[in-house]
């Protein structure tokens, strides 16, 4: 019996390549989930709250002009910013309280540890340095690198926008979040010291209308928080 020929079984070229750009972002997808799904083991409000971010960074990124590799980096800096915390001990992540000095030193370790676990996955290097400088402050004053103004990365002051406004409006068993608009009005008051003015004034532009609908959605009334 002859032996079917190899150029019957090669697939025509273009099918080839749609093929394997499907198998990659397919794969891509189930890695992000996987770390995602990784994040809730550890810290179920961790893993709620890269999920929130993900959804108003891609607004803010969009609002902004971000091109669409750059949206990429964005979804996947939001939703895996916190991803180091993986190494942080849960004493020290589930601390109902102040952290001291030296519990916080090492909490401020976790923008490195997720870096360097993100770098090691071909495609995903550049949100490792996105999630890598996620709390640079917009005055040089953040950490690990003190980059300031536009050395940071432009994914990394969303995330750092977004994230503390989060932080601020969620509850947690030992304290109750703060009503929307005193996030709203702290994200103001740090604009230009924290927090890039114009990442500010892009996210309040929506923000301050629709939180009440994101929140009563999320299950976490604002009310609640009052
Ligand atoms: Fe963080
Ligand atoms: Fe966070």
């Amino acid at each position: 019996m002859l032996a079917p020929s190899s150029n019957l079984l090669r697939t025509p070229d273009p099918l080839r390549v749609k093929l394997v750009e499907e198998q990659v972002t397919t794969l891509r997808s189930s890695v992000i989930c996987a770390f995602n799904q990784l994040l809730d083991l550890k810290d179920l409000n961790t893993g709620v709250h890269s999920t929130r971010l993900a959804e108003w960074g891609m607004r803010v990124g969009q609002e902004l002009g971000l091109e669409e590799p750059e949206l990429q980096n964005l979804e996947v800096a939001a939703l895996l910013h916190d991803i180091g915390k993986v190494g942080i001990p849960d004493a020290i992540l589930k601390k109902p309280g102040r952290l001291d000095a030296e519990e916080y030193a090492l909490m401020k370790k976790h923008p490195e540890y997720g870096w360097a676990v993100l770098r090691m996955l071909p495609g995903f290097e550049r949100a490792a340095l996105d999630i890598l400088h996620h709390h640079e402050n917009f005055d040089g004053k953040g950490y690990p690198a003190g980059l300031k103004e536009l050395e940071i990365p432009v994914v990394s002051r969303i995330v750092s926008v977004i994230d503390a406004f989060d932080a601020m409006v969620s509850s947690r068993p030992y304290r109750v979040g703060l009503p929307h608009e005193e996030a709203i009005r702290r994200l103001i008051e740090s604009s230009g010291t924290q927090f890039d003015p114009t990442v500010v004034q892009c996210f309040i532009s929506f923000a301050q209308a629709e939180m009440a609908t994101v929140f009563a959605a999320a299950g976490t009334s604002v009310s609640s928080a009052l």
